[in-house]
């Protein structure tokens, strides 16, 4: 298959961990006889600096231009800590995801075995864990009427959804349950917000199309206590942008770091995958920054185009890296060696060599004896 990626890797970390994601579908595209080609171009912190606009036109053209695109990561302190900027990294990724129509992000998460004692939740409640998140991407707060008064000491921010924008996702979270445990949450707040009373009448309604999926409802805050009490309960959650947001968050604590979490973004013609962590600036340059999110995105990428046998390849070899400790810091308490570069190194190794032994990926992979 040919397929065309634009590589928008960002700021702090982004560019780190996405060198390694396309480090990893280079060597699919060798052993399984593709052919993907890679497209740099700026977004976020970078973009502002050399070109006044954390998305440039010339960007959104090279998005358009691509079948995909590979995103890393935005966000720098300079912005966090000046709440007068007028201009934000983050205005990037979210202009690129109302101009591209990524209306459907989609958040797996999932405990695995290797990991379990990793997470500060009790293994006995997380194991199991596989849920998969979809979170509506462009509406509600994060695209509604912003105001601030005059004087200056009064905003709002309106969260507005319509009926359209509930359904188009609804039904990618009903059609994703058939091939899962067939269960769907919705999470709201619908005793308190006239917009998630919006998405109860309409999800209840498509849920009618669907007999053979159960739909549950929870209110918001009670989801965020049941996510680390019970997260097993879960199979297909579906949710609006800002509790989406907050609970994938707090969901990536059960995978035991949210260097893990990768996403889907989809729209009707276009398609994103990133991680869902930010651009962790303390830690740019250091080699320390986990690459499995942003490889496991570039998973899910090859999945959107059904290449699924590549794409669980790279899961294959992520969950042995896991399995042998070739993880960064964040996961691994036995080796405070092992850099961002060398998961990726490990992780492309194995798929070009996904029959040799651990031996062999001590002796050839790492050079380093003591690590397995
Ligand atoms: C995410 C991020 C973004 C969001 C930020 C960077 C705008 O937190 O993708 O989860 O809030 O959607
Ligand atoms: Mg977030």
């Amino acid at each position: 298959m040919n397929l065309k990626i634009a590589v928008l890797s960002g700021d702090g970390i982004g560019p780190e961990v996405t060198e390694q994601a396309v480090k990893v579908l280079k060597a699919i595209a060798i052993n399984f006889d593709h052919h993907f080609s890679f497209t740099p171009a700026l977004v976020g912190a970078t973009a502002i600096d050399q070109l006044g606009d954390p998305l440039p036109e010339s960007t959104l053209d090279v998005c358009r231009a691509n079948d995909s695109i590979l995103f890393g990561a935005i966000g720098h302190p300079k912005y966090d800590n000046d709440p007068t900027a007028k201009v934000r990294p983050e205005q990037g990724l979210l202009k690129l995801r109302k101009e591209l129509g990524l209306y459907a992000n989609v958040r797996p998460v999932k405990a695995y075995e290797s990991l379990l004692g990793k997470s500060p939740l009790k293994k006995k409640i997380i194991k199991g864990t596989d849920i998969s998140i979809y979170r509506e991407l462009t509406g509600g707060i994060y695209f509604g009427e912003k105001k601030i008064s005059a004087d200056g000491n009064t905003a709002s921010d309106l969260c507005e959804y319509s009926r359209y924008e509930i359904e188009r996702i609804t039904h990618l979270a009903f059609k994703a349950a058939k091939s899962r445990r067939h269960k769907v949450t919705l999470i709201d707040k619908a005793n308190v917000l006239e917009s998630s009373r919006l998405w109860r009448k309409v999800v209840g309604e498509i849920s009618k199309d669907y007999p053979e999926i159960e739909l549950d409802y929870l209110f918001v805050d009670n989801a965020a206590m049941q996510m680390i009490l019970n997260p097993n309960q879960f199979d297909v959650i579906l949710t609006e942008n800002l509790f989406g947001d907050v609970i994938s968050d707090e969901a990536s604590v059960i995978g035991g770091s949210i260097g893990l979490l990768a996403s889907a973004s989809l729209g009707d013609k276009h398609s994103m995958f990133e991680p869902i962590h930010g651009s962790y600036p303390q830690a740019e340059g250091k080699g320390i920054a986990n690459p499995i999110a942003s490889i496991l995105s570039a998973a899910m990428l090859l999945d959107h185009f059904e290449l699924n046998r590549e794409a669980k390849m790279i899961r294959k070899a992520v969950e042995k890296s896991l399995k042998l400790n070739i993880t960064t810091p964040d996961l691994n308490t036995k080796f405070d060696n092992i850099t961002t570069n060398n998961v990726g190194d490990f992780i492309e190794d194995f798929i070009n060599n996904p029959d040799d032994s651990n031996m062999n990926f001590k002796n050839m992979h790492l050079g380093q004896s003591t690590i397995i």
